[in-house]
């Protein structure tokens, strides 16, 4: 078979956020520390009628929309989420009605943390390699809303946010190496959320150690299965993004490794760019390593065309992959025209007064009693009978 990898890639975000120099005044905090040591200026905020069925049908429509193919080309609807609705239906089925995806088709959700996403994404790609798919396209969704709560050390590091690729065996944004993917997993509780909360527990710097920890294990093992690559391999580089910094820890440890003496020095050069839209938007957990992708092919301005690139999952708890592809020619020019520093740009900025008063009607957004509709736009009404309830897109 010839390549596989993501045809289209479309990005759902909340239409309202919080700028950080607001979010650290209010927390008595140099905003230095949010802009800089956190790498966040502006960072999603969901309102109530939105939620992670919501953001994934949106980005699914996206993506089917920027391909200009049907739903019935959908033969695998997989959503990475950890941040789901219901304990037993998955979010994928709530987006096959919204989206109009066939019934000739398996729907079903992944879980690993920020790694639930690559979860899916490998199985797809391995569906359509395999030949299973017959001609048919995978829709994988990673969609997610991150919170940690108020007054926390997390809280400068929530987001909201869905990616949706289209994976298939027209690989017109990148495609996928296969094979030779590097893997870590290891049982650790650096960031959690028990059945009965809301808000995410974290061992924050226990957390960063982990993630590092998990890069050098997948980055080991994928050299292994390739002697004699390093990261000079590469023309860019995409890592997980809980926050911007994140990403250049992530660099400077994978450099050292490589025995890079001045592992900063390649940074501006390979991963800059992956984190222009990821500053905008904090952390969208499984959609994060997907955004940096998306941003380094709308905003990178090195010509990646036939160009290797480098991709490091991660999944608290952990689970965790080093991967690669290769941008296919045009790839650039395709997501620039999507125009996404537009949708951000366009988005509404609320106080920290509203932002506290979303935070906490969203603490019982299971029980939301059911809205009106309104409006032509996609959203959550509420519940019925145990049922949630959504207007489609008018
Ligand atoms: P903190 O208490 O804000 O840490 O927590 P800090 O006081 O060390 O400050 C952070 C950085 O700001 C430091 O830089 C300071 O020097 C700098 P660093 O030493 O790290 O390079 N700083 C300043 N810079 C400029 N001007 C100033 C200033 N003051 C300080 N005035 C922490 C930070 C990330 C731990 C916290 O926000 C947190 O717990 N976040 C949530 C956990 C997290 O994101 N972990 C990342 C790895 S785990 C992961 O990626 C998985 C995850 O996505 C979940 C999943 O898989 O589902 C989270």
């Amino acid at each position: 078979m010839s390549s596989v990898g993501i045809e289209a890639i479309g990005l759902a975000v909340p239409p309202t956020y919080v700028d950080m120099v607001d979010l650290a005044r209010a927390r008595n905090v140099e905003p230095s520390k949010y802009l800089e040591g956190i790498g966040t200026t502006r960072m999603a905020v969901a309102l109530p009628d939105e939620d992670t069925v919501t953001l994934a049908a949106r980005a699914a429509q996206a993506a089917l929309a920027s391909a200009a193919i049907s739903p019935d080309a959908i033969g695998l609807l997989a959503v990475g989420t950890e941040t789901g609705v219901d304990h037993s239906k998955p979010v994928a089925s709530y987006v096959q009605s919204l989206v109009g995806i066939g019934r000739r088709c398996r729907v079903f959700e992944t879980k690993h943390a920020c790694y639930g996403g690559t979860a899916a994404l490998q199985l797809a790609l391995d569906w359509i390699r395999s030949g299973s798919a017959a001609g048919q396209k995978a829709l994988v969704i990673c969609s997610d809303i991150a919170r940690y709560g108020l007054h926390t050390a997390g809280e400068p590091t929530q987001g909201a946010g869905a990616v949706a690729i289209l994976v298939s065996d027209d690989p017109k944004l990148v495609s996928l190496e296969p094979h030779k993917t590097g893997i870590y997993a290891h049982d650790v509780h650096d960031f959690w959320r028990p059945l009965y909360s809301k808000d995410a527990f974290v061992d924050g710097p226990y957390s960063v150690q982990c993630y590092l920890d998990a890069l050098a294990g997948a980055y080991q093992h994928f050299r292994d299965k390739n002697p004699g690559v390093t990261s000079d391999a590469f023309a860019a580089l995409a890592y997980h993004v809980p926050y911007g910094k994140m990403a250049r820890k992530a660099h400077r440890h994978l450099r050292s490794l490589d025995g890079d003496p001045t592992p900063d020095a390649t940074f501006d050069r390979l991963v800059a760019s992956s984190l222009s839209l990821c500053a905008q938007v904090g952390n969208i957990y499984t959609g994060s390593l997907y955004l940096a992708l998306t941003s380094t092919l709308a905003t990178s301005p090195t010509p990646l065309d036939g160009q290797r690139i480098g991709l490091f999952s991660y999944g608290s708890g952990s689970c965790a992959e080093f991967f690669a592809g290769t941008v296919t020619p045009g790839a650039q020019d395709r997501v620039r025209a999507l125009d996404l520093p537009a949708l951000l740009d366009a988005r509404r900025q609320v106080s920290i007064a509203e932002y506290e008063q979303v935070m906490a009607e969203r603490e019982s957004i299971d029980q939301r009693p059911l809205g009106a509709p309104a409006g032509p736009a996609l959203r959550y009404l509420g519940v019925d009978a145990n049922k949630r309830v959504y207007q489609p897109a008018g």
